[in-house]
């Protein structure tokens, strides 16, 4: 056998899939280290400001209900998909999700960009029972959101949390998050954080 230090990688399994890992992770480095600095990935797109309490409590329903499940958020760079929804998505429209609801499972239409298709009113009724006003849609009710309210104080501690971490919320924000959701329902909230969806997509595709 050749006493080339190769040979050595060659015969040794073990060392191999070490430095196979550390190739690979120099490559994924390359590639994820440079769109953390990119103004283009990290910058909000103008207009853009962190959920309003009322809004960000209904970000939180649709966590926690799953609706990701069915809905991306993430319209691509598509024709067909530009002509159907509107402009494609940036990354700049979503730097305040944590987490992110982009994905790519579209069991439903996706949602970038529903804020203001539909009234108030519609939503309400689809949410309560999606079969009322689409008589094929096969997506499940969610009636027990029009009786649970919001947690006022729950929700002054999530827009302090989202400040410490970054996010540019005034101390009018945080004073004033308990009297925006005050008497709002669960409903109320995910049908506010609804119609915000796509508000500051850029015009045109
Ligand atoms: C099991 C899959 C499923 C889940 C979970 C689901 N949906 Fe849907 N959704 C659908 C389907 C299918 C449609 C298309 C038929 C219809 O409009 O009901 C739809 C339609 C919609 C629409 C209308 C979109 C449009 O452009 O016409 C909205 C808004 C919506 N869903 C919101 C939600 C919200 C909010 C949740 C979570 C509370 C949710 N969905 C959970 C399957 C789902």
């Amino acid at each position: 056998m050749s006493d080339h230090p190769h040979a050595k990688v060659e015969t040794n399994v073990g060392l191999l899939a070490v430095l196979i890992a550390v190739a690979i992770s120099f490559g994924g480095l390359a590639e994820i280290v440079p769109l953390m600095y990119q103004s283009e990935t990290i910058k909000p797109l103008p207009g853009v400001k962190p959920w309003p309490a009322l809004e960000l409590a209904g970000r939180d329903v649709y966590v926690r209900e799953g609706c990701y499940g069915c809905h991306s958020q993430m319209v691509r760079t598509l024709r067909f998909e530009t002509e159907r929804y509107g402009h494609y998505s940036l990354a700049g429209e979503s730097v305040y999700d944590r987490p992110f609801q982009w994905g790519s499972k579209r069991t439903g239409p996706d949602l970038a960009r529903v804020g203001g298709r539909y009234s108030d009113d519609w939503h309400r009724a689809h949410l309560m029972n999606p079969r009322d006003v689409v008589p094929e849609s096969n997506m499940p009710a969610f009636p027990w959101l029009a009786s649970t309210p919001v947690d006022g104080d729950l929700v002054t501690r999530k827009l302090k949390t989202l400040k410490s971490m970054g996010d540019p919320y005034t101390d009018a924000d945080i004073r004033g998050a308990a009297a925006a959701v005050a008497g709002k329902t669960e409903m109320d909230a995910l049908i506010a954080y609804l119609q915000d969806l796509g508000r500051h997509a850029p015009r045109g595709d």
